[in-house]
């Protein structure tokens, strides 16, 4: 089985005290030696105060993005150097909201995974469709431009650092859900495509994460559709008694 990985996105939210709080909260429930991973991905200046904070504990740090050049004349970007420096896991890529507001197109998701995985980081890469790609049946196509482009060049000796969430962008903080038979169907088409494009080992060894609008409340559901290893969680994510119980949840589906 799969080992499930919840991680939370905190996106450009929270402060020093808030996200320091809240990761101490998270980290004081999850213990190294679960049999679920566990990550939160606060912003960049919170990096570093939160890796102390969980040092020791089951929780892993990411972040939110990086550029893809070793350091140098890029103001306002963060060298996965820096990353590496500081003790990040995993760095998110292709966020929809990276897509849709910073020019991150597929060709440049690419660059970045690359890069990702040259320096021994874990990728979580981002695909899903717009609402408008789903109503005129088009989520397949789309999830197969994102995947055919983003992989570009990644062999499959790679995918064992990366993990892939599938975010519809009309579920990411709309609290509008994928029910769990979309989910599982665009889950099923991802690792589908994986055993196409590399084969069935690495296709079935790869974590597919669900993300958009996961909440206590629906996350036993969807985490239990058997090609969804865990989610992404955004806006959840930012509080301990929401972020917790969807951990339990993964817990609970692990133990089986
Ligand atoms: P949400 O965000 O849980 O607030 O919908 C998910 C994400 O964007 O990763």
């Amino acid at each position: 089985m799969r080992r499930p990985f919840v991680a939370g996105n905190w996106k450009m939210n929270l402060s020093l005290a808030a996200g320091t709080a809240l990761a101490k909260a998270i980290a004081a429930e999850c213990p190294a030696g679960s049999n679920v991973d566990v990550a939160v991905c606060p912003a960049f200046p919170y990096l570093i105060p939160v890796k102390e904070v969980i040092a020791g504990s089951g929780v892993q740090l990411g972040a939110q993005n990086a550029y893809f050049t070793p350091p140098g004349a890029f103001t306002g970007e963060v060298a996965l150097d820096m990353l590496t420096d500081v003790g990040v896991d995993w760095v998110i890529l292709g966020h929809s909201e990276r897509r849709q507001f910073f020019g991150d197109t597929d060709p440049l998701i690419n660059q970045k995974l690359q890069a990702t995985i040259a320096k021994g980081l874990g990728a979580i890469l981002c695909v899903g469709e717009l609402l408008a790609d789903r109503e005129a049946n088009r989520t397949e196509a789309v999830l197969e431009t994102q995947l055919g482009g983003d992989f570009a060049g990644v062999d499959a000796a790679a995918l064992d650092k990366i993990v892939i969430a599938y975010e519809p962008v009309w579920a990411i903080g709309t609290g509008v859900t994928a029910s769990p038979a979309q989910a599982e169907a665009a889950h099923a088409f991802i690792r589908n495509w994986l055993a196409n494009r590399y084969n069935t080992t690495v296709a079935d060894a790869v974590r597919i994460q669900y993300g958009g609008s996961v909440k206590p409340d629906n996350a036993a559901e969807l985490l239990s559709q058997p090609n969804v290893d865990g989610a992404l969680v955004g806006g959840a994510s930012l509080k301990a008694e929401q972020f917790l119980p969807i951990i339990q949840a993964a817990r609970t589906i692990a133990g089986k």
